[in-house]
């Protein structure tokens, strides 16, 4: 997708009259992405120990662990075990506000914990890594958005999950890949336009399926940003029989070539569901442990990661999810270190956004 035609005079109202969608032109705060953390070398019988003393804590804190799919597969794993859950970033909201558990432990990156104590505010929430951030948060400052929402009142503010409370609460909806298409299709039939943040590849893919007008934010995820379609077709034509797997924060070329788009729990039906024995999956290489449960004797390849020559930072794996371990959740769950908090009245306004998307999303579930 090329980029936008930018005007001079109001530059983010340049809109693309083909595509219906305006890419906002505002300078974006410079990200570091941080090395991928070195991992432990535990023997198995220590790991297993490990395992042991976690699952104590959790029942002595009357806590409950809720991971996401890209996390260390030992936590994901033990997460199950342990009466918690794995899941994308919907069903970890989800389980979150219903769970009766008095401390809740989010295994993934801030915004997911914030957004379980945004949903459970008077609970205790516990992050092993509560410094794991995520480009899109970082890439989407409340200041700079504030202002560029500011600028179009008329506009409906939807806002991408991994946000920062701050943005939420600037927000009318927040949105997980699970949930966005039916959101924006459900606004869309009402003639509203969007103003959408952070992430502009999903924000592009909902564009385009719903055909509405759209300003976006140009945020864009540092792990998804590296998969390029040049390679992705390369290794298509090397493996004919493989059904590509997409994540919508890929680049717009690289979703062109996908059988399927959608959330990591969509990729990992498809992966369960489809007829295929191959896949090639572009997203986070921490799926594979839940796509491998639900089929074991499928086979998963890699999209590849950057271009020709090209240097990969993340190489399809969050270095901010990669800072949860069985070590750093040990720790959090001994100590109490790791507490989310959202100050009450910041996180009574963040809730309205959030609260309406899972209020959506029990309609769409009947
Ligand atoms: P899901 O909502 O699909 O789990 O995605 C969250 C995320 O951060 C993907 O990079
Ligand atoms: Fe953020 Fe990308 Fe990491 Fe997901 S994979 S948490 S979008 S940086």
């Amino acid at each position: 997708m090329p980029r936008l035609p930018i005007g001079t005079k109001t530059p983010e109202l340049a809109m693309n009259n083909t595509t219906r969608e305006t890419l906002a032109d505002v300078r974006l705060p410079r990200i570091t992405v941080p090395p991928h953390p070195a991992k432990p070398d535990l023997t198995p019988a220590a790991k297993e120990a490990l395992k042991e003393r976690i699952a104590a804590l959790l029942r002595q804190r009357d806590a409950v662990l809720v991971a996401h799919y890209y996390t260390d597969g030992d936590l994901q794993d033990l997460a199950e075990a342990t009466g918690g859950c794995v899941a994308d970033s919907l069903e970890m909201a989800r389980f979150a506000a219903a769970h009766p558990a008095q401390t809740l432990v989010v295994a993934g990156v801030r915004f997911m914990g914030e957004t379980s104590k945004i949903l459970n505010n008077e609970k205790q929430v516990l992050m092993p890594a509560p410094e794991a951030t995520c480009s899109l948060d970082e890439g989407c400052p409340i200041g700079l958005f504030s202002d560029f929402c500011d600028r179009h009142p008329d506009h409906t503010v939807v806002v991408y999950a991994n946000t920062s409370a701050e943005v939420k609460a600037r927000s009318h909806w927040v949105v997980t890949s699970g949930i966005a298409l039916a959101v924006v299709r459900h606004l869309a039939e009402k003639g509203e336009k969007i103003l959408w943040g952070p992430d502009q590849h999903l924000g592009r893919y909902v564009q385009r399926l719903t055909g509405v007008e759209m300003l976006l934010w140009p945020g864009c995820c540092v792990v998804h940003e590296e998969f390029k379609a040049a390679g992705l077709a390369r290794m298509r034509a090397l493996h004919p029989q493989a059904a590509v797997l997409v994540h919508p924060e890929s680049p717009a070329d690289v979703v062109a070539l996908a059988d399927v788009v959608g959330s990591t729990t969509a990729l990992i039906q498809a992966v369960r569901n489809l007829p295929n024995r191959e896949f090639i999956v572009a997203t986070d290489a921490g799926i594979f442990n839940k796509m491998r449960q639900v089929a074991p004797d499928k086979i998963l390849l890699d999209a590849p990661t950057a271009g020709e020559g090209g240097t990969c930072e993340s190489c399809a794996h969050c270095p901010w999810m990669e800072m949860n371990s069985l070590e750093t959740l040990a720790r959090s769950l001994a100590t109490g270190s790791g507490a989310i908090e959202v100050a009450p009245e910041l996180a009574a306004r963040a809730r309205i956004p959030i609260q309406r998307m899972l209020d959506f999303a029990a309609t769409l579930k009947k």
